[in-house]
């Protein structure tokens, strides 16, 4: 029985880029997104990199009910599961104020309890030498006002996958939590990076490298990875640093940001 490398939000830019690495390596993938359409354009893209088994299921993971498919989906192919890549994830950016109870509710169902139930049910469909790597953020290593619930899902994120990489340890499943600062994907992406000058500079990677050495960090099976020496640096500072200075410096550099997901 042949097994399978899970990509949740294969059809983004981190997504891609980690799609594409697990092919040259010759993984065999089962890669999911909304789009039906964006998902067999990019199988049909990574075949002419390797011929490895390929398969995909279009599902809006905010949903229970399309989760519950996907998974109905898995079973009746009997897929079994070697590595679990979660990597999507919406960035709502506002103060919390102007939230709709839709959009907490969306986001919160994307970045936290899709990526659990998923991870969980693909757990038990685990083949041997199982390895589990999430996308969380940068953005989670402090509390970040008028960032705040994409801030608090993606610490969540850390702490539970810190945990599992520990409580896992014993069944021989390898945990890797990946905390990147900025990541070239997005256009709006690509702005906000440029509108920060040399601090988004020193901390943006690109999608292939943030994918190329998270995969390193989780066959090492390091708990955290922090792409990049400046995030490591920031990080550090993060925790030495006055938390209310920290807390009044972000809360009015995030003031003005505006961003929703859909
Ligand atoms: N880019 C950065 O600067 C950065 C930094 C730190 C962490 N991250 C994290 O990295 C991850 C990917 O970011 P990215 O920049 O690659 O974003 P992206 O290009 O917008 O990709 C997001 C992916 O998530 C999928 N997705 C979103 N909502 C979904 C839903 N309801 N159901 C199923 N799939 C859904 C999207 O699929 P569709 O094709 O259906 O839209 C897409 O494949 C996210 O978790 C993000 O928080 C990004």
């Amino acid at each position: 029985m042949i097994a399978y490398t899970f990509i949740s939000g294969a059809t983004g830019g981190i997504g891609k880029a980690f799609s594409k690495e697990c092919v040259k390596k010759g993984y065999n993938l089962f890669l999911t997104g909304r789009s039906q359409e964006k998902l067999e354009r990019l199988k049909l893209e990574l075949l002419k990199i390797n011929n490895v088994e390929i398969d995909y299921f279009a599902c809006d993971i905010a949903s229970p009910d399309d989760r519950s498919k996907m998974l109905e989906y898995i079973d009746k192919k009997g897929y079994l599961f070697d590595r679990i890549i979660n990597v999507a994830g919406v960035d709502i950016q506002k103060p919390f104020l102007e939230y709709t109870r839709e959009k907490i509710l969306f986001q919160t169902r994307v970045n936290v309890e899709a990526t659990i139930d998923l991870t969980y049910a693909l757990l038990n469909k685990r083949a041997l030498g199982l390895e589990v790597l999430t996308i969380s953020s940068m953005s989670g290593v402090s509390p970040m006002p008028n960032f705040a619930l994409y801030s608090a899902t993606k610490s969540l994120l850390t702490n539970l996958f810190t945990a599992l990489h520990y409580e896992l340890k014993k069944d021989k499943i390898k945990v890797t939590v990946v905390l990147p600062g900025g990541v070239y994907t997005r256009e709006d992406i690509i702005e906000d990076i440029k509108g920060q000058g040399i601090w988004g500079k020193l901390s943006a990677k690109t999608p292939e490298f943030v994918a190329r050495k998270s995969l390193k960090a989780l066959s090492k099976n390091k708990v955290k990875y922090i792409p990049g020496f400046f995030n490591k640096l920031l990080n550090f500072l993060m925790k030495i640093a006055p938390k209310k200075l920290v807390l009044n410096f972000i809360e009015k550099r995030w003031r003005n940001n505006r961003k929703d997901a859909f």
